[in-house]
């Protein structure tokens, strides 16, 4: 059955996953994509993989993927928001990370965290903050991008476009440290 959240569970820890790789998307992900995002839904695929088709071609958006034996286990977006121009509050225009998810079968092996520390490093090259925005009760997520830095800004926000029970969404921001090397992975913006 699916649900939007996995359930929260601090004790357990999987294996990692070195087989599976993960790499920048492109257009011929979509359909697999879609697929997964579809089923985490609970939506007719059809509409899924026609968002992701979308996405993926408009330059604010950047698709990372997690392959395993040649099928896509889970994806990450990252793409470059406006809510301040777009009627938000207490967000700033930026880089986002906008959707992580991670097929069923593969989690807790490492990925979903591959799969954001790739994001974090390729938005990080050419920009000095990245933010997300998370649903409290979706203690999984915070506490993995936790866990590569991320800190809690305010719960006083409003993104368009996004939606969250009454007072349970967090945005949450990661600096780029002073002395980190800079790597040119993508030159997007
Ligand atoms: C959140 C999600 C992407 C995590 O993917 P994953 O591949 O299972 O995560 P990882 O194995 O990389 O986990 C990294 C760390 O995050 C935390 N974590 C991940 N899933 C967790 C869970 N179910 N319960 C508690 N902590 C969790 C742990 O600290 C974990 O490290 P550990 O396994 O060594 O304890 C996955 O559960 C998912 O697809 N959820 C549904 C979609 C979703 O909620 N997306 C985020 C929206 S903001």
């Amino acid at each position: 059955m699916h649900t939007l959240f996995a359930s929260y569970e601090p004790e357990a820890h999987g294996i990692p996953l070195p087989d599976a790789v993960v790499r920048p998307g492109s257009a011929q992900d979509a359909e697999q994509t879609g697929r997964l995002a579809a089923y985490r839904e609970g939506e007719p695929t059809e509409r899924w993989v026609g968002i992701h088709h979308r996405k993926v071609s408009n330059e604010d958006n950047c698709l990372v993927v997690a392959e395993l034996d040649g099928r896509v286990v889970g994806f990450g977006w990252a793409s470059y928001l406006r809510p301040v121009e777009s009627g938000g509050h207490g967000a700033p225009d930026g880089w986002y990370l906008s959707g992580v998810v991670v097929d069923e079968s593969v989690r807790r092996r490492g990925l979903g965290l591959r799969l954001t520390q790739q994001r974090i490093d390729c938005i990080l090259s050419h920009a000095d903050e990245v933010y997300y925005v998370v649903a409290a009760s979706n203690r999984a997520s915070r506490d993995l991008h936790a866990a590569l830095g991320f800190e809690e800004v305010t719960r006083d926000f409003a993104l368009p476009g996004v939606v969250f029970g009454a007072g349970d969404g967090i945005l949450c921001r990661l600096r780029r440290r002073p002395d980190a090397d800079v790597v040119d992975l993508d030159t997007r913006r």
